[in-house]
């Protein structure tokens, strides 16, 4: 379902000065992709299309990341940090037609789309989103009235030691209707422990001016938000056992789920195999019937049907594999189109290549692509045969069919059929090397 009418407001403008980083939080990734990211898919998922991120004035990398990764998201800028409520108010006013706002945090990257699409949908003028955590220090407390409906929240550091003792918090996220926002926040004031304007105070304020609340309940992953390097290590293990999971139930073999990495947009068909210790960078994509062997590396990789990738290969980004190809060990592949069954078993660098179906690429061989200053391209003919350690500087053009000799240092274009070899014929000088081993020992 789409929310035309419900706008995001993801608030992103908190220094995040625990993470000890010359990066701002939300740009530190979670399985390939900036916290933001995930947080401004979660909202997408949910139907929430339109998306306002609330930043910083010196957050450029931000600005970029974000112009960069959608056309439609606008940027609000909150001068000074003065509290998540303040935040909000830097995205004010609302465009015309928007009727209702979702506030999230920038930082809680494992927000699921259904969390927000349940906050969205949710009948009360106002509802948050509540959680139980093992341990409640740190977060605001929420208040419920006799019919269980959300009167106030109270941030940890305002609490008393009763209040304390709630165990009912607050997530962070919540719906809230344009008319609320339009008559409340100019009523928040900063009188209390941090001296910030809070957005939960919202709830107050809104009860008081006669609005209805309500709680979704979310779980402790929804909420978990990311202050420090411990919690974003914390965060990509539950995205990794998220992905993990996810692979498993669609299909997909992992001998040995937890040595194996996934990024946010990795897809995987079914029947496929992945041996242990396998990372998958962004762009990365195995059809059906694959098989990744153990310690390969893959970025910005298509991997056909029934291909054989490793043990310890690395794909680099702008790799095609056709179906059947087979990758072994120590091949390097980058920008390179392999066709159909083609095969580069042992020790190769290949790129900037096409390579025909059905060729063989010998052990060793290498594409010399680079000059210093350009990147030059291979390209192999289908079916043919390239015999081990050869170096074929680019530009250079195997034709279909066609062998060349191992050990050959080619450049240029080889005819289809034909048989090319630089190799400099072998010299064989009888007893040298025993008289050289006469001449060195005497005297020792
Ligand atoms: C907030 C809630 C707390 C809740 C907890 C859940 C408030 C006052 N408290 O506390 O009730 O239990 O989240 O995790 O809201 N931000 C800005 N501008 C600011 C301040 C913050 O954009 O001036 C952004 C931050 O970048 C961050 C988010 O708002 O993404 C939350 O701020 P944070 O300081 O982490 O709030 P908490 O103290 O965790
Ligand atoms: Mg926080």
């Amino acid at each position: 379902m789409s929310h035309s009418d419900t706008v995001s407001i993801i608030l992103a403008a908190g220094k995040g000065t625990r993470m000890k980083s010359a990066l701002p939080k939300v740009l530190h990734p979670v399985g390939g992709l900036p916290m933001l990211g995930h947080v401004m898919r979660a909202a997408e998922h949910a139907g929430l299309s339109e998306t306002i991120i609330v930043v910083s004035p010196e957050q450029e990398s931000i600005k970029s990341f974000v112009t960069h990764v959608s056309s439609t998201a606008t940027m609000a800028i909150q001068q000074q940090q003065n509290g998540t409520g303040d935040a909000v108010i830097a995205a004010m006013p609302l465009p015309a037609h928007i009727k209702r706002a979702v506030i999230m945090f920038g930082d809680t990257p494992l927000m699921r789309p259904e969390t927000l699409r349940q906050l969205a949908g949710s009948k009360a003028q106002l509802t948050v989103l509540g959680f139980t955590p093992e341990d409640p220090q740190g977060y605001g407390r929420i208040l419920l009235s006799d019919n269980q409906t959300p009167v106030e929240i109270i941030e940890h550091k305002d609490a008393d030691e009763e209040l304390r003792q709630i165990t009912l918090c607050n997530g962070g996220a919540m719906a809230v209707d344009r008319e609320i926002l339009d008559q409340c926040l100019e009523q928040l004031n900063s009188n209390n422990a941090q001296g910030e304007y809070y957005l939960p105070d919202l709830v107050k304020l809104a009860v008081e001016n006669g609005y209805s609340t309500g709680l979704v309940l979310g779980d402790v992953h929804d909420i978990m938000g990311v202050d420090s390097r411990a919690g974003l290590s914390k965060a990509e293990a539950v995205f990794q056992n998220r992905q993990r999971r996810h692979f498993l139930d669609t299909g997909v073999t992992l001998q040995s789920p937890e040595t194996v990495h996934f990024s946010f947009d990795t897809t995987i068909e079914t029947d496929v195999v992945i041996e242990p210790h396998c990372v998958f960078g962004p762009g990365v994509s195995i059809a059906s019937g694959a098989l990744i062997k153990a310690f390969s590396h893959l970025e910005g990789a298509q991997v056909g049907n029934h291909a054989v990738i490793g043990p310890y290969a690395r794909l680099r980004p702008g790799t095609e594999l056709a179906d059947g190809v087979k990758i072994g060990n120590f091949v390097e592949t980058k920008k390179a189109k392999i066709g159909l069954g083609a095969k580069v078993n042992h020790l190769s660098y290949i790129g900037d290549a096409e390579i025909g179906a059905g060729a063989n690429i010998g052990a060793g061989t290498i594409t010399c692509n680079y000059d210093g200053f350009n990147k030059h391209k291979t390209e192999i003919g289908a079916g043919a045969f390239i015999g081990s350690n050869s170096s074929l500087i680019a530009p250079v053009r195997i034709g279909d069919g066609a062998y060349v000799g191992s050990s050959s240092v080619l450049s240029g274009e080889v005819e289809a059929d034909a048989l090319a070899v630089t190799r400099a014929p072998a010299r064989t000088i009888r007893g040298w090397a025993a008289k050289f081993r006469n001449k060195n020992s005497k005297g020792n």
